[in-house]
């Protein structure tokens, strides 16, 4: 299973990318509202705001050199399909996300026809899934903490999803999203998710374990002690 960074904070991407573990990153507008709010950032226009939003996307796709999902914030199918292939335009690495609607269907048919690989999201449903990949979807995103968080069981549906496309021969990539915790992760990846994007807090413990930082503590003792009895 590939791993992507769930976040359009341009330091974390830096920083987890150094570790030669990234495939990919993620981005939503919550995600690029933090990112901006935490820099403090200030615009005088909606215009200014999403010029910013465009170089942010660019920025972290030169980074990665991977797929960077960037959304399209239209609701109207011909006006996502226009806005998704401006994102498209932004680097070879971007793939356009689209909420899955009638009218995220319709674009994602249209811009999948024009070669533009497009991510759909706010999946919760394994048909939603299917209807996606049927749009030409590359990749499909179920939200497993948000189907948690209703009292479902967010990991199952990644199963089901992963078996209908199995079944039926689908090659859309399925994105284990909404990762809350680093059994997530695991889970998803058992469960057969092509990729989980992961926020940087999640990637962060997931190298940690109390039994590597005693292991290490002990092995940089021990070595300390073989020394002074040189
Ligand atoms: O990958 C989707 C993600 O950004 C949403 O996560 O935690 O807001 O459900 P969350």
């Amino acid at each position: 299973m590939k791993l992507y960074l769930d976040t359009a904070n341009v330091q974390e991407i830096r920083e987890i990318h150094a570790l030669g573990v990234l495939d990919g990153v993620t981005t939503n507008p919550s995600l690029v509202a933090r990112a901006l709010r935490q820099a403090g950032e200030r615009f005088e226009s909606e215009n200014a705001f999403y010029e910013r939003f465009t170089e942010i996307v660019r920025e972290i796709a030169s980074i990665v050199q991977a797929p960077v999902s960037a959304e399209a914030l239209a609701s109207e199918a011909d006006a996502m399909v226009e806005e998704g292939r401006k994102l498209a335009a932004l680097s070879e690495h971007v793939v356009v996300k689209l909420p899955i609607s009638e009218a995220g269907l319709r674009a994602c048919r249209a811009l999948a026809d024009e070669g533009v690989a497009v991510n759909m999201t706010l999946v919760f449903s394994a048909n939603q899934a299917l209807l996606a990949a049927r749009a030409g979807a590359r990749y499909v995103s179920p939200f497993l903490g948000r189907v948690d968080d209703i009292g479902w069981d967010g990991v199952e549906l990644v199963r089901t999803i992963r078996e209908i496309f199995d079944v039926h021969d689908l090659d859309t990539e399925i994105i284990a999203a909404s990762v809350r915790h680093p059994q997530h992760v695991t889970a998803s990846a058992l469960a057969g998710a092509d990729i989980a994007t992961v926020p940087y807090g999640v990637l962060k413990s997931m190298i940690q374990h109390p039994l590597t930082k005693i292991g290490m503590e002990r092995f940089l003792a021990d070595w300390e002690k073989a020394k002074q009895e040189l």
